[in-house]
């Protein structure tokens, strides 16, 4: 199912955030949605989870206009969400926050310690005694054991150590290539652009670039007037 925001504008108050957001993610297809610290990153998964009201424009998942709708409502129909503060329960183990969150039989333990063999023999431990980058993949295992079709990250790779960044790409990776659909949120432009397919930049509120992972690449204006790069 395809997710397709347009035109969405989002208000906190009487701040304008999101102006006229069109972005779409095609079924299996992995997005990545750049953009400096306050460019509207965040707001734009929060609107497409439920979380902020889209105040114009359409959020369509398939057939179906979500905008508006609950966050756990969104997520039955297929989309789960991995926020910037990844909301491990200190006193939980990694195999509670799995079984609390587990509503799809498509993905029981042995497929999800597949993709993050790293958790395996970290089973038992309780969440604040996880080191961040594992905090970070139980997170993203929580979500996908919702079942969902798409999957929207942010900034997975924000406060982690480089070595620990790769092991998080490589269950990116493994997810893509189950098939999933991604939305992922970076500031670190070269990651994004190692597991994403398509690109999208947001600049105070509005996009103003959308093309493949290529063309981004051999855009360095774009990448240092909007995402301070090389500069
Ligand atoms: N709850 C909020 N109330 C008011 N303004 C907010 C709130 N959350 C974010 N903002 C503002 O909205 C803008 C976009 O924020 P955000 O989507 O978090 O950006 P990003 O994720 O790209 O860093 C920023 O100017 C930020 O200060
Ligand atoms: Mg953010």
């Amino acid at each position: 199912m395809t997710l397709q925001l347009t035109g969405v504008d989002v208000y906190y108050g009487p701040s304008w955030i999101l102006k006229g957001v069109s972005l779409a993610v095609p079924p299996g297809g992995v997005v990545a949605l750049l953009g400096r610290n306050g460019a509207g990153k965040s707001t734009t998964l929060k609107t497409i989870m439920g979380l902020v009201a889209p105040r114009a424009g359409s959020v369509r998942f398939g057939d179906a206009e979500i905008g508006g709708e609950k966050p756990h409502a969104v997520n039955r129909r297929g989309i789960a969400y991995v926020p910037e503060e990844r909301r491990i329960f200190r006193d939980l183990t990694v195999d509670e926050h799995l079984a609390i969150a587990t509503r799809s039989a498509a993905w029981p333990p042995e497929r999800i310690f597949r993709l993050f063999p790293a958790l395996l023999p970290l089973r038992e431990r309780r969440g604040r005694f996880l080191s961040g980058g594992e905090q970070q993949m139980l997170a993203i295992a929580r979500a996908l054991v919702t079942g969902p079709r798409l999957l929207l990250l942010d900034e997975p790779s924000q406060g982690l150590a480089p070595v620990v960044v790769d092991a998080v790409i490589t269950s990116i990776e493994a997810m893509r290539d189950e098939g999933l659909a991604i939305l992922l949120v970076e500031q670190n432009v070269e990651l994004a652009l190692d597991v994403a397919d398509h690109a999208a930049i947001i600049d105070q509120g509005a996009i103003v670039f959308e093309g493949t992972g290529a063309e981004l690449r051999g855009r360095g204006d774009l990448q240092s007037t909007y995402l301070g790069v090389g500069t």
